[in-house]
Parts: C-alpha cells; sequence; structure tokens
C-alpha cells in the first residue's frame, strides 16, 4: 500500500503484526512522528544508537519520539561495529535502561545498521521479560534484511548470532534518506540482500534490477529507491508471515549465507556481510548449475548482476578446505550435513541438505583466487 510518497508494508503475525513505513524523508517534517505516537504517547522510551549512526541522525529521531507524546526520551550510545555484537553490549543496555527507569510498559527505539538493531530487539526482549520495540534501520542492508522479521541477538566467540531470541518489533521506520550519506561500499552490500529476495521470489523484481542497478546505487532518484525497497519488503515480509520461526521457508532467506558466513569467518570480518553474500550466492548458483537445477543463461543473469552490483565473484586468499570445514559448523547445520539453499531458476529456490561435499569444495575451489 502507498499514502503519497510512503509505502506501506504489513508484516502479518496476528496480535503480532506490524507495518513497515518506508518514505524519502520520513523523519524531516510530522510524519514519524505521527507514526509513532500510537506506541509512544505516556510512555517512557530508550533510543539505542550506534556510534556511527547518532551524531547524524539520533537528534531528529529524539525529536520525533518527543512529538509522538514520549513521557521521557533517553538515549544510549553503543559503539559501532560487529566486534561489538556480545552479550556485554546486549547487558549493557539493559543496564542503562534501568538507570533511565524504563518500566514494563516503556519502549526501545533501536537506530542504525543491523548489528544495533539486533541488538536492541534482543535487549528488548529480555528486558523484564520483554518489552515493546521500535526498529529504525539506518543502512540499506538493515532496511533490506535485518530491521524485519524479528530475529535479534549477538555473536558469540563461537560464530555470529549464536544467541537471540524472536522478537516482532512494533513497527519499523525507514527514512530513505539516511541513506545518503552511506558510504558506496555500504550501499552496495545492502543490494545484496535486495537481489537476494529477487532470486528467491521473483523474476519481475530480478528484471527490474537488471534495468535500474547503476541508478539505485547512486540514489539517484529516493522515490524509486523508497519502492525498490518497499518490493523487497513485501517479498520478506510474506515468508516471515509464512514461517516467523523458519521451521520452513524462510530458511530460504539463507540464501548465500551458509557460504559466506564461512567466508566473513575466515577473513576475521574484514569482508562485510553483503559481500561475503553475495560471494556465496554466486557459488551457490554455480553449483545449482552443477546439479542442473538452473539453465546456464539463468546462472549468468544471476552472476551478470552481482557483478553489475560491484559484489565479488571471487575473493582472494582463502583455503577452500577451511570454507568447507567452516560450513560443517554453520548453525544452519544438522547432524554435520551441509544444508543449501539452492536456486531452482530465477524466482524460485529450495533447500538441499545431500550434496556431496566434493562437489560444495568444488563450487567453492571456483570462486577462490
Ligand atoms: N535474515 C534472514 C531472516 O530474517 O530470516
Amino acid at each position: 500500500m502507498s499514502d503519497g510518497s510512503m509505502e506501506q508494508v504489513r508484516v502479518e503475525l496476528g496480535d503480532r503484526s506490524y507495518t513497515v513505513f518506508i518514505a524519502p524523508d520520513l523523519f524531516g517534517g510530522g510524519l514519524a512522528s505521527s507514526v509513532l505516537e500510537k506506541h509512544l504517547r505516556g510512555r517512557r522510551v530508550l533510543l539505542v544508537a550506534d556510534s556511527h549512526t547518532a551524531p547524524l541522525y539520533a537528534e531528529r529521531v529524539l525529536s520525533a519520539a518527543k512529538a509522538a507524546g514520549a513521557a521521557f526520551c533517553g538515549s544510549y550510545v553503543i559503539p559501532a561495529g560487529e566486534q561489538n555484537k556480545t552479550f556485554a553490549t546486549t547487558e549493557a543496555i539493559c543496564c542503562e535502561a534501568v538507570r533511565q527507569g524504563l518500566d514494563r510498559d516503556s519502549v526501545f527505539l533501536a537506530l542504525g545498521g543491523g548489528v544495533t538493531t539486533d541488538l536492541t530487539g534482543f535487549a528488548a526482549s529480555i528486558y523484564m521479560r520483554g518489552v515493546s520495540f521500535i526498529s529504525i534501520p539506518s543502512s540499506l542492508l538493515a532496511m533490506i534484511d535485518a530491521g524485519i522479521g524479528g530475529k535479534t541477538g549477538a555473536d558469540l566467540p563461537g560464530g555470529k548470532n549464536l544467541i537471540g531470541t524472536f522478537w516482532q518489533p512494533k513497527a519499523v521506520l525507514m527514512d530513505v534518506s539516511f541513506l545518503r550519506t552511506l558510504p558506496e561500499q555500504e550501499r552496495r552490500c545492502g543490494a545484496a540482500e535486495l537481489l537476494k529476495h529477487a532470486i528467491l521470489f521473483d523474476p519481475d523484481f530480478f528484471a527490474r534490477l537488471e534495468e535500474t542497478a547503476s541508478g539505485f546505487l547512486k540514489f539517484e532518484d529516493p522515490g524509486s529507491v523508497a519502492r525498490q525497497i518497499a518490493w523487497s519488503c513485501r517479498l520478506k515480509a510474506s515468508v516471515v508471515s509464512g514461517d516467523e520461526r523458519e521451521s520452513g521457508r524462510r530458511a530460504l532467506l539463507n540464501f548465500g549465507h551458509t557460504f559466506g558466513h564461512a567466508a566473513e569467518r575466515l577473513m576475521n570480518f574484514t569482508l562485510s556481510h553483503g559481500e561475503a553474500v553475495a560471494w556465496g550466492m554466486a557459488a551457490a548458483s554455480d553449483l545449482a548449475l552443477d546439479r542442473n537445477l538452473i539453465r546456464v543463461e539463468e546462472n549468468v543473469r544471476i552472476r551478470n548482476l552481482i557483478e553489475c552490483f560491484g559484489l565479488p565473484l571471487r575473493l582472494p586468499g582463502l583455503s577452500p578446505d577451511a570454507v568447507l570445514e567452516s560450513m560443517r559448523s554453520d548453525k544452519k547445520s544438522r547432524a554435520g550435513k551441509i544444508r543449501l539453499i539452492l536456486p531452482l531458476g530465477i524466482g524460485k529456490a529450495d533447500i538441499f541438505q545431500d550434496i556431496p561435499e566434493e562437489r560444495i569444495l568444488q563450487a567453492i575451489e571456483a570462486h577462490c583466487d
């Protein structure tokens, strides 16, 4: 649904349903406060923002929260970066909430990239056995993926997102103007998850991305960027609505992630998540070709679009054996068997856990320099 320049996407989850609001300048006028009013009026609010995002946008979000009638608006800045996505940071958020007098009726606002929305959602889910939170993703990656769907969590030394909860936000607010300050590399990374949704679910969306990839990366037309984000959110929302806790179809969203997480881990997170996922999607598409699940021309289109978004098809300095070993210990593996999402053409995919490891290794080798 579209309301003037504001796109709205509904995530249907019974009494936990919520709306994602997407607009080119959501926090620029009164739009954000009118959306927030229902959730914040008379309540105590803690804004959690990371150290990169807070100086840029925290003031704007706090003003909107005040205009929405919050009884108290405090803020807390957490250090930016995946290395801070820890249980310790989650605990620090909860301790700060106590210090600022947040009660069971309070609301956490999460402003930042996926690390911040995941951590704040996690803190909200355990603080006083669960309080409300509203997600305000500020990176393209978080708008496309982490900011919606209710997966919250933190990393452990043994791997990414090994602790966490399913805890849905009360609303998600996406201000596309926040993306203007995003470095080119981060735009590309968000585009990887956009591309993922197109390959998995929507051949027409894939074709549109083929036409608009370069304009999209430049954010030349904020209205069009908002519509593309909304479309991608709709695809994700429909999956989440049907399988909130990932007992079936939601696992498809892990396309590219088993390969990608292994590469991220082995490269000590010097590789960004989006680059890793794109690389993983390229390897998975080759594997799908090897298993006769997709046609050569479909594999070529996938590879071309990955390249068009400036994302890597090959990575230097990785040992293919180490990647395979790391994939075995991924939390998505079952009984030591690597579970992979492979495309069945463009717009359709399935889950496989019986692919011979030597074929997986071959696909990895083809993508390592
Ligand atoms: N990021 C994948 C999911 O939300 O299920």
